[in-house]
């Protein structure tokens, strides 16, 4: 196994920390980034995962941020080494139907989760093409696929990564840099159980598996997208929803 160093921004939230795990255990240097201003609850984190065995770095950004984008992967690169994985992990839903949903939201929703892709991949990638290897995974959702009743905003931006993450798998293609996504289904995160009870009721009842999914189902699609080995598998979306959608 290599010590390749990995990135996972929002690593703090429900799938990142599953994400950073599956990361340690390939043998990856993991590097997590959480929003500025909650460095207490980072350290929390970071120490939970040092219970683990696992020392990850932590660095604060916020990924609507070119410039922060910039200067993190300039931090990263000085501190550990060149980027060699880079999980866009980081994003929100901030929901409501057409009619009622304001500029405000909408355009939140579009920096964090689509804007995001474009302000960490273009700092890493040059990078990786001149150094022969990159991995770069974006998460999507289900809901990009399929759309969402009162999620235009969301379902665009996650709709958004499949063209997005194609294009650049075409550019890195010679350079040995894939590009993928994954999609995730519901997965029982603390995102998901803010959902009213009823509704998530009705929602595992449309799962052909008949239950939530888990972090761990996340992070295994990303760790094997991120492997050495994957150099085959690129500009791909793979699902992981318990068979909710089939595309
Ligand atoms: N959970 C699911 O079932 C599910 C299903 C489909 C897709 N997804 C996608 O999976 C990803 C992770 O979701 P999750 O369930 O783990 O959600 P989560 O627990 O809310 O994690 C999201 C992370 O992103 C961070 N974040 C938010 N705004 C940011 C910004 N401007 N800059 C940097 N970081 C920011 C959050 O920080 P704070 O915690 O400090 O706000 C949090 O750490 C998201 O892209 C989500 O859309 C999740």
């Amino acid at each position: 196994m290599t010590n390749r160093i990995a990135v996972v921004t929002g690593a703090t939230g429900g799938l990142g920390t599953a994400m950073c795990k599956a990361l340690a255990a390939q043998g990856r240097a993991v590097v997590g980034t959480h929003l500025p201003g909650e460095e207490a609850q980072a350290k929390e984190w970071q120490a939970g995962l040092q219970q683990d065995g696992i020392e990850a770095s932590v660095y604060p950004l916020d990924v609507t941020d070119f410039d922060g984008c910039k200067a993190f992967v300039a931090a990263v690169e000085k501190d550990l080494g060149p980027i060699d994985i880079l999980v866009n992990n980081a994003g929100i839903t901030n929901d409501a139907p057409l009619k009622r949903m304001q500029p405000e939201q909408w355009n939140q929703v579009i920096n964090v989760n689509l804007t995001s892709m474009f302000n960490m991949c273009q700092q890493v990638f040059e990078n990786m093409c001149e150094r022969g290897f990159g991995r770069i995974v974006n998460i999507s959702s289900l809901n990009g696929e399929k759309g969402q009743f009162g999620q235009c905003n969301y379902a665009a931006t996650k709709a958004g990564i499949y063209g997005f993450t194609k294009s650049i798998a075409q550019e890195g293609a010679r350079k040995g840099v894939t590009a993928n996504s994954v999609s995730p289904g519901y997965i029982d995160t603390p995102m998901v159980r803010q959902v009213p009870e009823k509704v998530l009721n009705n929602i595992v009842a449309g799962i052909p598996v008949g239950h939530l999914g888990q972090p761990e189902d996340i992070a295994r699609a990303v760790a094997y997208l991120t492997a050495d080995e994957a150099s085959f598998v690129t500009g791909t979306n793979m699902s992981v929803n318990g068979g909710q959608y089939m595309a």
